[in-house]
């Protein structure tokens, strides 16, 4: 059985879709939800479906052996789902290729520090883009920049909002998320 933890910084739609999709695999658990943020939705969540949850500050995530070691010990996999905060480098060198993102956008275009949510909506509708999408990727020390895993697109129509964009976002989210992250872990030998 291999165990994830999902970190999510907000509403956690993602988070509660991938706990959803893996409640009935007998070859991947959702193990353990983390929060950055207090007030996040993703909590709320976590504790309708019995999954347990953390709240982390930037002490935890950057410099705490505690931490580190409950990731280590407990978990296999670590899925970024709406996580805003740059992921440390002692983090990724304990889970090589085994840390992987979500970004609402087809990268390398609108990715970066700052590019999260609506801001990247906003952004590509500010820039006339013809169509958007979302990119799954390894994460590395830098915002955005880990290896591809997948890619899929969406046309953007004349009458299209930031809004209508997140919605049409989170429906590729919510189809193609688990189906990668499973794929990744069963095609995996380590
Ligand atoms: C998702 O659209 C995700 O791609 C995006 O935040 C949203 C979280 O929604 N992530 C980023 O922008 C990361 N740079 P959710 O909390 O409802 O899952």
């Amino acid at each position: 059985m291999k165990r994830i933890a999902i970190f999510a910084s907000g509403s956690g739609s993602n988070a509660e879709n991938i706990i959803r999709f893996f409640s009935d695999s007998a070859e991947i658990k959702v193990v353990s939800v983390l929060t950055n943020n207090p007030n996040a939705k993703v909590i709320e969540r976590a504790k309708k479906l019995n999954i347990s949850f953390k709240i982390f500050n930037k002490f935890d995530l950057n410099e705490s052996e505690e931490f580190l070691s409950f990731l280590v010990d407990e978990v296999d996999y670590v899925i970024l789902a709406g996580f805003l905060w740059l992921f440390p480098k002692r983090i990724i060198e304990k889970f090589p290729q085994r840390i992987i993102n979500i970004h609402p956008a087809l990268l390398p275009k609108y990715g970066g520090k700052g590019m999260f949510g609506m801001n990247v909506h906003r952004a590509v509708i500010d820039n006339q883009e013809k169509e958007t999408g979302i990119t799954i990727h390894y994460v590395n020390e830098n915002y955005d920049e880990g290896a591809i895993i997948f890619q899929e697109k969406v046309p953007i129509e004349l009458n299209d909002t930031p809004d209508s964009i997140a919605d049409k976002i989170h429906q590729l989210e919510y189809k193609y998320f688990p189906k990668v992250i499973e794929s990744v872990i069963l095609k995996d030998e380590f």
